[in-house]
């Protein structure tokens, strides 16, 4: 099946061919204004200006797309999709004074969320989820990360897994799948760190490995969760099975980015308190930084120095961290608003850093993420807009007309 479409006021991020943007290059996003796009078999074939526009109409479908912008959907790199309750009693509890780390020291938190893990069936959990990817897919998210880590016991670990593997199947939108089972230590291993890392290199790792549940491993490294010595361990083991490394870093306190690039972690995540000196190291790296400004606004929390790493020359790449305990929304379009606003990010380098870079960061850069000849056709198609500063300046509003996937307007 083929389809044209015309009329297109602008099309964003169109690039001949792709690699990780970094420091400056971020601010770069080529654009072709009153354009055409044609899509073969749910891939992009073929885009100019419609001036140029020479293509034989017939058995070709037509969408006109007059007035509006048409970019590649974001690519959320990093989130916990799959969880079974929410927290909201938590959100209270902050509200009244309580911190992050008071309310996982009281087995709340992650604890929380995997006591409510552990008891759903895996029917439930992929339920539940796959009614959240949907949601995500009407707001504009067409690729997605995923992470296990409410599990934390071998049995709902690999439950988590293989309720990621269930949703990569029937996904309309490529997924990826990240085994984070070092996300905190389980209550009985509070005195056995080494007790509980048997458990995920001897016990997990190998099921993961032969039932093929995940792409990447992450640790969540931080103060009162993994050391710098445990997340190696855990990510050396991952590594053995061919599993990338991708972290949760610098979220509370230092050291974690080090760790990761030490490792070559694809990426690492979240970045609050990162120092001159990491940003020094992260920029001098092949990993992508990925910023999660929904987490810091959520816990209240300074914002990530996104001016400071993208002036380094750092590699940046923005998600959600959707999750029921830091982030509840999974919005990109949210994400986007807050790094222009919180993140003092230009608009082109959010829409850099949502699509292309945050591609790259789930190890999707060669088939999504920006307009490029071959790639899928993932696309979202914006209501009539004045220019293309409005789409993240205009915060809270629905301003996604159509969300296309694989050539299909998924809401008609
Ligand atoms: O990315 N920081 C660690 N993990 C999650 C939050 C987990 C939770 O509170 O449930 C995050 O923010
Ligand atoms: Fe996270």
């Amino acid at each position: 099946m083929k389809l044209v479409i015309i009329n297109i006021k602008q099309l964003l991020n169109v690039r001949k061919e792709t690699r990780i943007l970094r420091g400056k290059e971020l601010a770069e996003l080529p654009v072709l204004e009153n354009a055409y796009l044609v899509i073969e078999d749910g891939v992009i074939s073929e885009y100019g200006l419609m001036q140029d526009l020479s293509i034989n109409m017939k058995s070709t479908s037509i969408v006109d797309a007059e007035g509006q912008f048409v970019l590649p959907t974001w690519c959320d790199s990093h989130t916990h999709l799959v969880f079974a309750a929410s927290r909201e009693n938590e959100f209270v509890d902050k509200i009244k004074g309580l911190s992050y780390q008071e309310i996982a020291a009281k087995g709340g938190g992650i604890l929380n969320s995997a006591k409510a893990v552990q008891e759903a069936s895996e029917e439930s959990l992929f339920n539940s989820a796959f009614i959240r990817l949907n949601e995500l897919i009407q707001l504009g998210t067409g690729a997605i990360e995923i992470k296990s880590g409410y599990g934390l016991t071998v049995e709902a670990e690999l439950k988590m897994l293989r309720v990621i593997k269930r949703i990569k199947e029937r996904s309309p939108i490529p997924v990826r799948s990240t085994f984070l089972a070092a996300h905190t230590y389980p209550a009985e291993f509070i005195h056995d760190h080494q007790g509980y890392l048997d458990l995920i290199i001897h016990e997990m790792l190998p099921v993961i490995a032969i039932e093929n549940l995940a792409d990447y491993i992450d640790v969540f490294c931080e103060e009162g969760f993994f050391n710098p010595e445990e997340t190696m361990a855990v990510c050396r083991a991952g590594m053995k099975y061919g599993l990338k490394a991708k972290i949760h870093a610098n979220q509370f306190s230092g050291g974690a980015v080090t760790v990761g690039t030490n490792v070559n972690a694809i990426s690492v995540d979240h970045l609050e308190t990162i120092d001159e000196k990491e940003i020094e190291i992260l920029a001098a790296s092949n990993t992508i930084g990925t910023l999660l400004p929904t987490a810091a606004f959520f816990l209240r929390m300074p914002f990530q120095p996104a001016r400071k790493l993208i002036d380094a020359g750092c590699a940046i790449a923005l998600a959600s961290d959707y999750n029921p305990g830091s982030s509840p929304s999974g919005n990109m379009n949210l994400v986007a608003s807050m790094s222009c606003i919180q993140m003092k990010m230009l608009p082109e380098e959010v829409i850099n850093a949502a699509t292309i870079n945050a591609a790259y960061a789930m190890g999707l850069g060669e088939t999504t993420g920006s307009i490029t000849v071959g790639k899928t056709a993932n696309l979202i198609f914006t209501k009539p807009i004045p220019s293309l500063a409005y789409l993240t300046y205009a915060f809270g509003n629905n301003l996604i007309d159509k969300v296309m996937i694989r050539g299909n307007f998924i809401n008609e």
